[in-house]
């Protein structure tokens, strides 16, 4: 397994390029199942788990061709599904797979899609994805580890579902279902998360009626066949807030470009809050600072708007450096403080109980060997390690490799020391 070596210390200067969002690129990738045509899309971040996804769809007979220059770009051509399942060997390696339930559901009336299970963040159900289904007209049972699910009368029908928890890949799934199904469906407390927007509008160059994009309740008029179409995903909002935060952490100076300073805006004004200056200076750049006092402030996680989730553990990075007291409540899943341990062993003070993280810093941090575990605690740790004396390992980085394209070569870029020690070939 390959690992991270981190010597801290180092001012991150110059620009960093922003790649296209993750969590935008697997649903559209999975949203190109519900046509027979060709959709082409850019701005594909290259990291693993959409190298997961492109294996899903060809595990399906669905046809998917990554362009050679740049390798951002994939079309896909899904004429026939032959077979409606997502694996377990797949689904075990990326959550986001259920994301196929609700296109093939839609498509062909039928499919067997792994449980997901657990993770190290959470239990993570997707109750409220099969629920919603069920409401729609489908018959589903679990069998083997497998949801199993049918519309007996082979198209789902419109509803009015309500959410009873906001869940991103749920609003996602049915938005998909729906684009399909017959009649309309009104989605009540859906995720206003931009990728959740992005999603909306492929659908919609691929011919769905969609109306309230950006709100809690989504209106969708089922249409009976969805055509091909190009589309561009939206930048990646968790890899623009992460440089941010490694700016502000080595007290440095970076450019962020390509990036969507509209979708910032909870990290922006916590950031500038905590004392760092940022400068949003375009549509597609922001510019961070050293802070002359770095202060420590309280943040909740919450669903978009709010503070995202997926930024916690970077923001928990930032609090051991600032001075004062930080109260860091997760709210939105019930075990993401796995990073918190490993940055006490570099000398971090902070103390858990239960949902909320109590941060008392400046701690000067000091380089050790940690283990990440999970994708957005990885990043936290590669913070703490830009500002900790000596070397830092990182170790189980294929978490990181999973949602952050080329990040040494990034970090590197900018003046980080930091390599990728190669696993030895047994
Ligand atoms: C998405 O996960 C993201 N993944 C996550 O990013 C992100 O952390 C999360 O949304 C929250 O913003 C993708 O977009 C691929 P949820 P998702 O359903 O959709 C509970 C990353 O690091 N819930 O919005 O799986 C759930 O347990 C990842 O890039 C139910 O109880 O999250 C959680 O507590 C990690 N039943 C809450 O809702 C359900 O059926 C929100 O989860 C569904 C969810």
């Amino acid at each position: 397994m390959d690992k991270f070596l981190i010597k801290g210390g180092k001012a991150l200067r110059g620009t960093v390029a922003i790649s296209g969002a993750k969590n935008s690129a697997l649903p559209a990738m999975a949203a190109a199942l519900l046509t027979a045509e060709k959709v082409t899309l850019h701005n594909i971040p290259k990291v693993r788990d959409l190298i997961t996804m492109s294996k899903l769809l060809a595990f399906m007979d669905a046809k998917v061709s990554v362009t050679e220059m740049p390798a951002s770009d994939y079309v896909i051509e899904a004429p026939k599904l032959n077979h409606a399942e997502a694996p377990y060997e797949l689904v075990k390696t990326m959550r986001a797979s259920v994301l196929t339930l609700g296109p093939l559901m839609a498509r062909v009336g039928t499919a067997r899609v792994s449980l997901p299970g657990g993770c190290a963040i959470g239990a993570r159900p997707v109750d409220l994805h099969l629920k919603a289904l069920e409401q729609m007209g489908a018959e589903i049972g679990t069998s083997h580890g497998y949801i199993e699910a049918r519309a007996p009368k082979g198209r789902l029908t419109g509803a009015r579902i309500v959410f009873e928890k906001i869940t991103v890949t749920g609003t996602e799934n049915i938005l998909m279902a729906a684009a399909l199904a017959d009649g309309e469906t009104v989605l009540e407390n859906a995720a206003r998360e931009p990728e959740v927007t992005d999603l909306v509008v492929l659908l919609r160059k691929m011919g769905a009626e969609i109306s309230g994009d950006g709100t809690s309740t989504l209106r969708i008029r089922g249409v009976e066949k969805l055509h091909g179409t190009e589309h561009t995903v939206i930048p990646d909002r968790i890899e623009a807030g992460t440089f941010l935060v490694a700016g502000a952490i080595t007290r440095g100076d970076l450019t962020i470009s390509n990036c969507a300073p509209e979708h910032l805006g909870a990290v922006l004004a916590k950031m500038e809050q905590a004392g760092v200056p940022i400068e949003i200076v375009n549509k597609t750049t922001v510019h961070v600072r050293s802070a002359k006092k770095l202060t420590g402030l309280d943040m909740t996680t919450e669903e978009y708007p709010g503070f995202a989730t997926d930024m916690q553990a970077q923001y928990m990075a930032l609090a051991t450096q600032a001075e004062g007291t930080s109260v860091i409540v997760e709210r939105i899943f019930e075990n993401r403080f796995l990073h918190a341990s490993e940055m006490m062993r570099m000398g971090a003070h902070i103390s858990i109980e239960g949902h909320s993280a109590t941060v008392r810093g400046p701690s000067a941090l000091s380089g050790t060997v940690v283990q990440a575990s999970d994708l957005r605690a990885s990043a936290g740790l590669v913070l703490a390690g830009l500002v900790a004396n000596g070397e830092t390992m990182i170790e189980r980085v294929y978490h990181i490799d999973r949602g952050y394209e080329g990040i040494v070569e990034k970090l590197q870029g900018v003046g980080a020391d930091i390599e990728r020690v190669h696993a030895p070939v047994s």
